[in-house]
């Protein structure tokens, strides 16, 4: 296993501006083969998806060859691969659509811990069917979220259970496998926000249990495009709004208008690119997409602990959370000093790194840190010792200050 983070570093052209990108939660940066695939597909001839000219199949291959990719990147099946404008527009659709399965006094399970994309919709949709919305809390010293919080309040009624696979505030993991086969042994199923996870951890959705799996490629070097996975089978139970001369095919039931065909190219190129992160994996894509990862997450297991370490060290600074299983997405706050105001201190010392609750607003509220949130330091394939340095010296004068 290896990973070369210099060599990352080289395929990121924004990283030459020079700034400590700490914002990778928020969007990470992309990678140049991405942003090549995307600017490729636009400069030649396309038109809708089709077989006859060149210009169709090249639509046709950057579909196919994106469910591909993605169905490597997830564990899933390419005929289930569903991609949309972005994960929230996605995860609304689909709530739409299994509402439709759901009658009064039917139950959705959600967790305080999660995302409002993974929250919203559900409850929108349970209230438009009539259903019962039970919410899952948190622990509010370590940020876990422990598994009999959730399947204690599975129930026969339970028609569906939306965890996150990692929360992009603290960067807990849960255990979604544990809360999958409660669900499950219930008859409900399960909706796994993946947005934060997939950008540092090796997915498996057979092995988390998940029914739906959605996730976000800008958040791994990737296009701005969301995407969900489900069993082929599952999507064919299920019947979205559509238009009459629409296909009504699966997964293209689900997509709707024209897919942008440029952006579906680039996914396909972060996939390749993850693929590639350690170089001296062999194998299928997917073979190399699991060494890659598990590369990764060592990598950002040691940039982790030294940011926590060197923050933990800084009199004046409050880490927020401490579960046990993590990515490297830290929350903190500078006594002294409101979150906005370090976020604009940190960015003159070239140190990305916004505040907010990052519309994790059930969460920042539960944990206590009401709307306004903390400061969020996340830790990306591309970050590197210095970037972490230069951070905690950033963090380091600014609490000696005292705003
Ligand atoms: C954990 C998590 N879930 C969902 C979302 C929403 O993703 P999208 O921007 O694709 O709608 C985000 C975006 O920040 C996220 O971090």
């Amino acid at each position: 296993m290896s990973y070369d983070v210099a060599a990352v570093r080289a395929a990121f052209p924004a990283l030459e501006e020079g700034a400590a990108h700490f914002d990778g939660p928020g969007g990470s940066q992309t990678a140049a083969p991405v942003a090549d695939a995307v600017a490729r597909t636009l400069r030649a001839a396309v038109a809708n998806r089709g077989t006859v000219t060149a210009a169709e199949q090249r639509a046709e291959d950057a579909v196919l060859g994106a469910r591909e990719a993605m169905a490597d990147l997830a564990g899933a099946a390419a005929g289930g691969v569903v991609f949309g404008r972005s994960m929230t527009s996605l995860t609304f659709e689909m709530s739409r659509a299994l509402a439709k399965t759901w009658s009064p006094g039917d139950e959705v399970v959600v967790t305080h811990l999660d995302h409002d994309a993974n929250i919203r919709p559900w409850v929108i949709a349970a209230g438009n069917a009539g259903a019962t919305v039970r919410w899952a809390p948190f622990d509010k010293a370590t940020a876990e979220l422990p598994v009999n919080a959730v399947t204690e309040l599975i129930g026969p009624r339970t028609r569906l259970v939306a965890v996150t696979a990692a929360s992009n505030l603290f960067g807990t993991v849960p255990d979604v496998r544990a809360i999958a086969d409660a669900a499950h042994a219930a008859g409900a199923l399960v909706y796994v926000d993946g947005v934060h996870y997939t950008a540092h951890v090796g997915v498996d959705m057979a092995a988390l249990g998940a029914d739906f799996f959605a996730c976000s490629s800008y958040k791994f070097c990737g296009p701005h495009l969301g995407v969900v996975a489900a069993a082929p089978a599952l999507l064919e139970a299920l019947h979205p709004d559509k238009l009459l001369p629409a296909t009504d095919a699966v997964p293209e039931r689900f997509e709707l208008g024209t897919l942008p065909y440029e952006l579906l190219a680039g996914v396909t190129a972060a996939v390749d690119f993850l693929a590639g992160l350690d170089p001296t994996a062999t194998g299928s894509r997917r073979e190399r997409l699991v060494a890659s990862y598990q590369a990764l997450e060592e990598h950002e297991a040691g940039l982790l602990d030294r940011l926590l370490t060197g923050l933990a060290a800084i009199d004046g600074v409050t880490l927020h959370g401490r579960a046990a299983r993590r990515t490297p997405t830290v929350l903190f706050d500078v006594d002294g000093w409101r979150g906005y105001d370090v976020h604009q201190a940190l960015a003159k010392c070239g140190v990305n790194a916004p505040a907010g609750s990052f519309y994790a607003l059930e969460a920042s509220r539960w944990f206590g840190l009401g709307d306004t949130g903390a400061v969020r330091a996340g830790i990306a394939p591309y970050t590197n010792e210095s970037d972490v340095d230069r951070r905690i010296e950033a963090v380091s004068a600014l609490a000696d200050s005292r705003g």
